[in-house]
C-alpha cells in the first residue's frame, strides 16, 4: 500500500493526512502550523472570520510554518427569511437566556461574513490550498484560484456531489461520511438522503471520480488511515481527533466533553445553527430538538444563537455550547498535534509491516 499518493503530491505534503478545518476558533494558527510542520496538512476553518481576520491568521500561520496549509470557507446557501419563525425560536430560547443572565438581542447586523470578501482575502493571500463545503464553487472562481497557484478542494457527501465538484474543476474531493463531526456538507438533494457512511461512500466516490478522494468521518488513527487507503482514498481528513489536541482553541469544557464521549453520545441536530450537524448531546440540543422542524434555516438561526454560545463559553456552561464531534470520539486524546500525526503514521507503518510478513 502506497503512502505517497496523488493527494500528497498535489498538496505538497509528506503524509496523507489533512487536519480538518473547524470553524469557530478551534483551528488556531498554532494548531494549523503544528500539523503542517509535522508533515500533514493543517487547515484554518475561516468560515466565521472577517476578511481582515483571515488575512491576519494567514500571516500568523506563515510566521510559524513554511509548509503548505489550507484555508476553508462555507459556500453561501439560499435561505428564506421568516420573522415569525425567528420569534418562535427566540421564545423557546428565552429560558436559556434567563439562566445565562442575557437579554434577547436585536436583529443581527449580518447572518454570516460576506463570502465574496472572504474569498478575495483568500485569493490576495495566495494560500497554498483552499477548501470549501456546503456547495460547489463556481468553475470560474475555481479556475482563478488555480491560476493563482492555489489547490482547490471541495466537499461531497454523495457521488453526485463529487461529480459536480469534479466538473467545476477542483483538484481533490473530500468525501464526508455520516460519522463526521460538525456540519453536513450536503448541497444536492435532501440531508436525510445523504447520510452515507465513510465505508460505503469512499470506494464509490473513488470509482466515480478521476481526481483523488480524501476520506473523512470517523477516522482518527492508523487503522482508519489504512482502511481508507484500502477503500480507494488517497488521504484522510481528521477533525474530532485534532479538536482535543493541545494547540486546538476549543474551550476546555468542550475538550473535556469530547474526551468523555462514547460512540453513541453524538447526534445530528439543527438546534444550534439551523443546518444539520453532528454534536454531543447536551441539554440545549435535546430540549430544542422538540422545536427542530420549526427553527429558522442556516445561517439565520446560527446568528440568533450566537449570544447564547458566547455567554456559555464565557461562563463555562457546556450544556449550552455546540459540542460538534464525530462518532469516533473515544479515539481522541489530549496530545500535541505533532504527536497525533506521528502516532497515526507509526501505527500505519506497523499495520503495513505486519501485513507484509504474511
Ligand atoms: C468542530 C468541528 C467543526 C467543523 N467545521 C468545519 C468547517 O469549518 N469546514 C469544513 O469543511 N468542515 C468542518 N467540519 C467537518 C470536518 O471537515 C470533517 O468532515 C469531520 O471532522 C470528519 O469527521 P471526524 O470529526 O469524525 O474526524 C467540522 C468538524 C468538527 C468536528
Amino acid at each position: 500500500m502506497r503512502l505517497k499518493t496523488r493527494a500528497t503530491e498535489i498538496l505538497g505534503i509528506e503524509y496523507p493526512i489533512v487536519q480538518a478545518p473547524m470553524a469557530g476558533g478551534i483551528t488556531t494558527p498554532q494548531l494549523v502550523s503544528a500539523v503542517s510542520n509535522a508533515g500533514a496538512l493543517g487547515s484554518l476553518g475561516a468560515a466565521y472570520l472577517s476578511p481582515e481576520k483571515i488575512e491576519q491568521s494567514v500571516t500568523e500561520i506563515r510566521k510559524l510554518t513554511d509548509k503548505p496549509f489550507a484555508v476553508n470557507l462555507f459556500i453561501p446557501t439560499n435561505f428564506e427569511e421568516s420573522p415569525e419563525k425567528v420569534r418562535r425560536a427566540n421564545e423557546s430560547m428565552r429560558p436559556y437566556r434567563n439562566e445565562l443572565g442575557i437579554e434577547t438581542p436585536g436583529q443581527p447586523s449580518f447572518y454570516a461574513p460576506p463570502f465574496e470578501e472572504q474569498l478575495k482575502a483568500v485569493m490576495a493571500a495566495r494560500v497554498p490550498v483552499f477548501s470549501f463545503t456546503f456547495g460547489a464553487l463556481r468553475a470560474e472562481l475555481t479556475g482563478r484560484l488555480r491560476e493563482n497557484g492555489t489547490k482547490v478542494v471541495g466537499t461531497a457527501t454523495t457521488v453526485r456531489e463529487g461529480l459536480k465538484l469534479e466538473e467545476a474543476g477542483v483538484d481533490l474531493v473530500v468525501g464526508q461520511g455520516v460519522e463526521a463531526g460538525g456540519h453536513r456538507g450536503t448541497f444536492l438533494g435532501g440531508f436525510g438522503d445523504a447520510m452515507v457512511g465513510t465505508m460505503a461512500l469512499t470506494p464509490q466516490l473513488a470509482d466515480a471520480l478521476s481526481i483523488p478522494v480524501i476520506a473523512s468521518g470517523g477516522i482518527a488513527d492508523g487503522r482508519g488511515l489504512v482502511a481508507a487507503l484500502a477503500l480507494g482514498a488517497e488521504a484522510v481528513q481528521v477533525g474530532t481527533a485534532f479538536l482535543t489536541c493541545e494547540e486546538s482553541g476549543a474551550h476546555p469544557a468542550y475538550k473535556e466533553a469530547v474526551l468523555g464521549a462514547s460512540e453513541d453520545d453524538t447526534v445530528i441536530t439543527r438546534a444550534f445553527s439551523g443546518r444539520p450537524a453532528r454534536g454531543i448531546k447536551n441539554r440545549f440540543l435535546l430540549e430544542m430538538s422538540e422545536h427542530e422542524e420549526d427553527l429558522p434555516p442556516y445561517p439565520i438561526h446560527n446568528a440568533w444563537t450566537k449570544d447564547i454560545r458566547d455567554a456559555a463559553r464565557e461562563q463555562g456552561r457546556p450544556e449550552f455550547l455546540s459540542l460538534w464531534a464525530g462518532q469516533a470520539a473515544r479515539l481522541a486524546h489530549p496530545v500535541p498535534a505533532a504527536e497525533l500525526v506521528e502516532g497515526i503514521m507509526s501505527q500505519t507503518r506497523t499495520i503495513l509491516r505486519d501485513e507484509e510478513k504474511h
